[in-house]
């Protein structure tokens, strides 16, 4: 579409003079992840001394999240759905609180009236023929929010990816920020040798013609290293990033066995670098869509041979996963690690796995824990988990008794801690 911005001439302005709209009291939320519109961001902090407690709803933030920073509090209030390594420190110093939710229920929130959204920052791609514009690598609740936002503001970049299902006309924009910058990425992280045992005995459990859930960060990349002789994987995950590119470019994930959305990458968001956003960009078989559709369990269970890989701070000897706190810290959040649990525990033959190294703090401490630390969470129940995997090996919890789990779970811990950890199961009366 050459002409649309004669069609939409009243509504094109500069960031500046978008976030005018923006009022104190209001509750703003932002594009999700490497979908930030950085320039709205930018252009709101710049109003912080003319704002008083502007709520700032916002999941994983990629950007520095400056509306977090010390100094910020009284202009705005962070209120983090998954907390990260630029808004922990502001969570933990009671700046910014911390809503726990299942993703796949945070459109809700919105739609539901329960957190009504004054204005959605959002950024897309520049119009289709029809006018539509794609949002690029963040649909999740992104979408949802602008979509119940009394007002929308978006940052039309054209470096964004366009990708397949998720999209906005530009009638359902109020002002429209043109400015194009690179998206954020998020570079490859390193893989050591633990992660890589992880990886080789992760990839025993997944069967040719699965599909796949990954998750963020380490594990699930050292997992796809040893899928290389796998074949017609297919992804229906939250997010995937460059790994799956690497493995689709080689023929290894085809989506050619999936039982719906059939021949198709299927995902909420998107985080990467270039590489992952030059495969999506106009790709067919790539989808976004709202995290409700992507997340939800019911969905999820509709695929046979669902594998979902996931990781955890913590695993206690009767299996319950805590993923989200350093005893009473708030280090991240649910994310969809139960969405996809629960949908893998729906689908035909399907595996939920929970991957995590046995140790932290440099072999200091093991994360098979007789009990969970003292003020943390509980992320996943004990009785939604089928596999926990360490270095060490696979325990295999499905169908087995407290007395077998802990045996299990001491089996694949580090050696070093084996014998301390028997000496607490019997203590405790589990063995
Ligand atoms: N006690 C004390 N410290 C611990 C610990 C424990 N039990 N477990 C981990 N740590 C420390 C680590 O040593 C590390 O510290 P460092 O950064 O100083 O080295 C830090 O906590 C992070 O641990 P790490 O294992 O590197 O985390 P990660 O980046 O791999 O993330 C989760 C792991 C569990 C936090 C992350 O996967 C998550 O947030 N999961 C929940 C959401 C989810 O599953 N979403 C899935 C769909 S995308």
């Amino acid at each position: 579409m050459n002409n649309w911005r004669n069609m939409v001439q009243s509504k094109l302005v500069s960031a500046g003079q978008a976030v005018q709209n923006i009022q104190s009291g209001d509750r703003v939320v932002t594009g999700h992840a490497c979908g930030e519109p950085c320039a709205l961001i930018e252009a709101m902090i710049a109003r912080a001394p003319e704002l008083t407690n502007v709520e700032i709803v916002h999941m994983v933030a990629m950007g520095p999240a400056k509306y977090a920073q010390p100094g910020m509090e009284k202009s705005f209030r962070h209120n983090a759905l998954f907390v990260g390594g630029t808004t922990r420190k502001a969570v933990e110093e009671k700046r910014a609180d911390f809503t726990p939710c299942f993703f796949s229920e945070i459109p809700r929130l919105f739609t539901d009236g329960i957190l009504p959204v004054d204005v959605a920052l959002i950024q897309v791609t520049p119009p289709d023929a029809e006018g539509y514009c794609s949002y690029g690598v963040s649909a999740d609740y992104t979408k949802p929010a602008a979509e119940s936002a009394r007002l929308v503001i978006a940052q039309v970049n054209s470096y964004v990816p366009r990708t397949g299902g998720a999209r906005i006309h530009l009638d359902a924009i109020n002002l429209i920020v043109e400015q194009d910058e690179p998206l954020i990425e998020l570079k490859p992280p390193k893989i050591g040798d633990v992660e890589k045992a992880i990886g080789e005995n992760v990839a025993r459990l997944i069967p040719d013609g699965a599909t796949l859930q990954l998750g963020i960060g380490a594990i699930p990349d050292a997992v796809l290293l040893f899928l290389t002789d796998k074949k017609d994987l297919g992804i229906h995950s939250e997010m995937f990033s460059d790994g799956v590119v690497v493995l689709a470019e080689a023929g290894v994930i085809t989506n050619r066995k999936k039982t719906i959305n059939t021949g198709k990458f299927m995902a909420t968001f998107l985080m990467g670098t270039k590489k992952l956003y030059d495969f999506v960009n106009n790709n067919p078989a790539v989808e976004l869509h709202s995290v409700d559709y992507i997340n939800d369990p019911y969905i999820v269970g509709q695929h046979d041979n669902m594998i979902s890989i996931n990781s955890a701070l913590q695993v206690d000897l009767m299996g319950q996963v805590n993923a989200e706190m350093i005893g009473s810290r708030q280090f991240s959040g649910v994310g969809g690690q139960v969405d996809f649990i629960r949908g893998a525990s729906c689908s035909l033959n399907g595996r939920s796995i929970i991957a995590l190294p046995s140790t932290a703090a440099g072999g200091k401490i093991s994360r098979i824990a007789c009990e969970l630390d003292r003020g943390a969470a509980v992320t996943t129940s004990r009785n939604d988990v089928h596999y926990v995997v360490t270095e060490f090996g696979v325990a295999e919890l499905r169908g087995k008794t407290l007395r077998e789990r802990a045996k299990a779970l001491i089996g694949i811990s580090h050696p070093d801690f084996r014998s301390s950890l028997m000496l607490d199961a019997q203590a405790k009366g589990l063995i």
